[in-house]
Order: structure tokens, then C-alpha cells, then sequence
């Protein structure tokens, strides 16, 4: 089982586009972030199925219409790339679908993934938002954003809303509490539900020492 060589040289302008498009990206949403979700988005696949080549397309093209990257604009770059290649309109509506279910948005909102495809790559970006990676690029993310490491009297909220959540400036602590501890629950698949363990721990391992440096413990 394997692309089809027409499929291949999709994924490979594409990959191209969106290396250049992410190059200089310093808010941890880089093309090495995208790189590792594609990687990871397939390796989940191998074990859970789903079409291998919409599952790498969106996770290739995930980041592209973020909200957190696009603030302000309207247009759909997905949806302009896709085109320029000559995708039809149905495929394209099927990508911009399965990454429009992908992105977390607040605690207590849900945000439920439908297909196979869209569980998978949502699970290999929550994947790469946790664990050693996950810490670096939330760190890079309230440093590129202007937000303080942590303030002990500022305490994580559980955003109800996802207009709520978009408008936080809270400190980077706050958010292994308003979202990465709380990923591990979330993810879909088996598959990703087994790898998140060992990151979700690290994480644990982390704050524990963070407070205790914090307090002057040891
Ligand atoms: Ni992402």
C-alpha cells in the first residue's frame, strides 16, 4: 500500500510550499513542527488506517489557516494552494474539512474529530504539543507572544469559551493547566493514547521540579 505517483508529487510540492511558507516562524509552529506531526500523523495511520494521502495532505496544511497564525484574515491559503495545483473543489472542501476539526479551543469546549483522518492528524498534533517538544514550543510561543514564564499569583482558567481562550495573555505555566495536561484524555486513537503517556509523565516531572527551583526547594 502506497501513494500513487500522481499522489507523490502532490505531497512533495506541497511539502515544498509549506517548508518555504513556515520557514521563519519563531512561535514554535515552524516547518519542523509540521515535519514531526506529518511523521507522526503516519505512523499513527500505519496502525489505525485511514487514506494515507489525505491524512499526510492535512497534516501538511494544518497550521496553514490557523487561527492563532492568521489573526484578521479571512482567506482560506489552503484553499488558494489546493487550487493552484489543480485540486477539484470536492477535494479540496475534503482537506480544508479535516483540518477545520484539527485545533484545540479551550478547556471546556469540545471539539470533536468525525473522520479516521481528521482524529489522526489532530492526535499527531496534540502529540507534538506535549512531552519535551511540547514544553520547548510553549515556551517559545508566550516568548514570541510577549507573556511572562509564570506569575504565582496569576491561576489557570478552565476557558468555557473559545472566544475566552483566544483572547488569554496569561503566563506560559498556565497553560500545561488550561491545555497540555489535559490532552492526554483527549486524544483518539489507541495508537496515540499509548504514545501520549510518556510525554504526559515528563511534563509531570517538569512542573514538579519548575515549582520546587520556583520556592528555592532544592
Ligand atoms: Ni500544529
Amino acid at each position: 500500500m502506497g501513494l500513487k505517483i500522481q499522489e507523490k508529487r502532490v505531497v512533495r510540492a506541497t511539502e515544498e510550499f509549506v517548508r518555504n511558507y513556515f520557514e521563519s516562524e519563531s512561535s514554535g509552529h515552524d516547518w519542523w513542527h509540521i515535519y514531526r506531526v506529518r511523521n507522526l500523523a503516519l505512523k499513527i495511520a500505519k496502525r489505525e488506517g485511514g487514506d494515507l494521502f489525505l491524512i499526510e495532505m492535512a497534516a501538511l496544511l494544518h497550521d496553514l489557516d490557523d487561527w492563532k497564525l492568521n489573526e484578521g484574515s479571512e482567506e482560506s491559503k489552503i484553499k488558494k494552494w489546493l487550487t493552484s495545483i489543480g485540486f477539484s473543489e470536492e477535494k479540496t472542501t475534503e482537506i480544508i474539512h479535516i483540518v477545520g476539526q484539527v485545533s484545540f479551543k479551550g478547556a471546556g469546549v469540545e471539539t470533536r474529530a468525525t473522520s479516521i483522518e481528521a482524529q489522526i492528524v489532530q492526535d499527531a498534533d496534540r502529540l507534538d504539543a506535549i512531552g519535551a517538544i511540547g514544553i520547548a514550543r510553549t515556551f517559545a510561543y508566550g516568548g514570541n507572544r510577549g507573556r511572562l514564564i509564570h506569575h504565582p499569583d496569576s491561576k489557570p482558567e478552565m476557558h468555557s469559551s473559545f472566544e475566552e481562550y483566544k483572547k488569554t495573555t496569561a503566563p506560559t505555566i498556565n497553560h500545561f493547566y488550561e491545555k497540555l495536561l489535559l490532552l492526554k484524555n483527549r486524544m483518539n486513537t489507541e495508537t496515540a493514547k499509548k504514545m501520549a503517556e510518556k510525554r504526559h509523565r515528563f511534563m509531570e516531572v517538569f512542573l514538579k521540579q519548575f515549582f520546587e527551583e520556583w520556592e528555592s526547594k532544592i
